[in-house]
């Protein structure tokens, strides 16, 4: 694949961007790194041999200055509700394409509302080139396109293992705020962990429960099928804190909380080890139902988390740069189609029907 234009990895510094500017310099890429913290930033740029852009998001000219002459940005820093929106008005401005990580439907929601505005521009919006969304993204359509006439669709996630302190910040910024589901085309507020269900990833069934991601709006973007939710197999203690944030919302989301849950994150380690990435897997699994008995049910199994969002926000980044960038907001399956996700290495796709499903004892 032709690899041309210079490319910008923006919060390189963090667990994540690192992960990817390693990456990146071993598949022969050569990202400008840039972050807001100087001293980060620029020894990794220095180990990898990169140039680097030191700012912040808060000065607008800076960030145009920066992205003057740039292919894409692939923006890193997260919580993505504070860093998003400077970075993709930038983008905009300056005719550059925006992908990010983000798996906060928030966010999804407020660019999803930029279409036209990018479109205008030639602009690509592609938020979520990681592992929320790209392989339940990509599942959603493959299971649309097998059962065409879908009105209810589940996609539920397994097996994320310790989570990075920025992925779990961005969980406490959730706390307190109550569930959602997609109704009628249409975002529904609904309890915290609202429903449970028993799912097979292909290991024996889990218990799930339903959580608001950002599939909630890339999959109504990619299928049209009116009816959405979202699921998480989740250890006992995680699915009783759910809950637990059903009734006890208010103080869970209280600040003095947040504060508390943020700073014995920052005290842990930054994510999980080379070790624990290397071994780990991750499962995504999908359900169309069209109302009148029809069925359909597949399912991905994926490296871990981490690494997987590595390869795929590159997989992303070499698509781009290759030419492949539909203007307008676009999700992983909406660009690239749902076949997308196969070409990552260590993804397997299975495709399973209902008799198949419901032949399998229960664990
Ligand atoms: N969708 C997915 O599957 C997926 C996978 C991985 C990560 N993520 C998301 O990606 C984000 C980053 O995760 P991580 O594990 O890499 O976190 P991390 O290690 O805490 O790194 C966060 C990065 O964002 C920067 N940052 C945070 N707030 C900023 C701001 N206001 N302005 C400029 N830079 C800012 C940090 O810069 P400083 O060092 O200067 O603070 C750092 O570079 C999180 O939101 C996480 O949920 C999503």
């Amino acid at each position: 694949m032709v690899m041309t234009g210079p490319w910008l990895l923006y919060g390189a510094n963090g667990y994540t961007g690192e992960l990817v500017a390693r990456l990146a310099v071993a598949l022969g890429h050569r990202p400008i790194l840039a972050g807001r913290s100087a001293d980060a930033v620029c020894s990794l740029a220095e180990e990898l041999g990169l140039e680097r852009r030191l700012l912040g998001l808060d000065d607008p000219s800076r960030l145009d200055e920066a992205l003057a002459g740039m292919n894409l940005v692939l923006h890193c820093a997260g919580p993505f509700s504070r860093t998003s929106r400077p970075m993709a008005d930038a983008c905009l401005r300056t005719r550059t394409h925006y992908l990010d990580i983000t798996g906060e439907v928030g966010v999804f929601e407020a660019l999803a509302v930029r279409d036209a505005e990018a479109r205008a521009s030639g602009v690509m919006l592609l938020p979520g080139c990681g592992f929320e969304v790209v392989p339940s993204d990509c599942l959603a359509l493959h299971l649309k396109n097998r059962l065409p006439g879908a009105r209810r669709l589940a996609l539920a996630y397994a097996g994320f293992g310790r989570l990075s302190r920025g992925t779990a910040t961005t969980a406490i910024e959730g706390l307190g705020r109550g569930g959602l589901v997609r109704r009628g085309g249409l975002l529904a507020p609904v309890p915290s962990a609202w429903k449970t269900r028993r799912i097979d990833f292909g290991e024996g069934p889990r218990t799930a429960v339903t959580l608001p991601l950002g599939d909630l709006t890339t999959a109504w973007h990619s299928t049209h099928v009116p009816d959405i939710e979202l699921y998480f197999a989740a250890p006992l203690g995680l699915r009783a804190l759910a809950r637990a944030d059903r009734h006890l919302g208010g103080i869970l989301g209280s600040s003095a909380v947040r504060r508390f849950l943020t700073a014995r994150v920052c005290a842990g380690p930054p994510g999980p080890t080379e070790e624990e990435r290397r071994r780990g897997r991750a499962f995504v699994w999908g359900e169309v139902e069209d109302g009148a008995g029809g069925r359909a049910v597949a399912r991905l199994a994926t490296p871990e988390g981490y690494t997987f969002t590595a390869r795929a926000a590159l997989a992303v980044v070499e698509r781009v740069l290759a030419g492949q960038a539909p203007a307008g907001f676009q999700t992983p399956a909406t660009a690239f189609g749902p076949d997308f996700v196969l070409g990552i290495p260590g993804v397997t796709r299975t495709d399973l029907g209902s008799d198949l499903e419901m032949a399998r004892p229960p664990a």
